[in-house]
């Protein structure tokens, strides 16, 4: 199984978690950033991972501009869909709904809710002070090992 990993980030988590899920797949894998290549080829691909943060509600518009350009060509691959981000996983299958076509959900063998993390040192001063508004009080996300584990797996099984 051949996996092409398609990523964007805005401060590094969705990269790391990237990274992680390339390390543990099983088969051979490609880590693209769609900033950097922004009509990735997948024909040499079975199976093809999405992976995005979400800010003020959103995926990267990268992201849903690549899914929605290769519905087609994605709906018959092995599919999955990662999000990183701060709110719990009660707002997760929202943010899915809210910023990917059904018919590309309802392809993906495995969902994962990871969890975010504020890497303020790589934000602008405004996402540092919105950032720190909405996140007032309320306890500092993390990335969930665990979550990523489980996406392997139902992602391979
Ligand atoms: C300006 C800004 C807005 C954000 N808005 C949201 C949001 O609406 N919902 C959410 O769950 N997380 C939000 N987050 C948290 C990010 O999703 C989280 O920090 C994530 O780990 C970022 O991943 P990245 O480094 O791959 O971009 C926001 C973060 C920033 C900096």
């Amino acid at each position: 199984m051949k996996t092409a990993i398609i990523y964007a980030t805005r401060s590094g988590t969705a990269e790391k978690c990237s990274a992680k899920i390339s390390e543990m797949l099983s088969g051979e894998s490609t880590v693209v950033n769609i900033k950097k290549v922004s009509s990735p080829d997948l024909s040499g691909y079975d199976s093809v991972i999405v992976g995005a943060s979400i800010r003020i509600g959103k995926v990267q518009k990268e992201i849903s501009e690549f899914v929605q350009k290769n519905l087609e060509t994605l709906k018959a691959k092995r599919l999955g869909v990662f999000l990183c981000m701060g709110a719990g996983e009660e707002n997760f299958n929202e943010y899915l709904s809210q910023n990917f076509p059904k018919e590309f959900l309802d392809k993906c063998k495995s969902k994962g809710f990871f969890g975010g993390e504020f890497n303020l040192e790589r934000l602008g001063f405004l996402s540092k002070m919105m950032l720190k508004a909405a996140s007032k009080g309320k306890p500092q996300p993390h990335i969930i090992p665990g979550n990523i584990d489980r996406f392997v797996k139902d992602f391979e099984d």
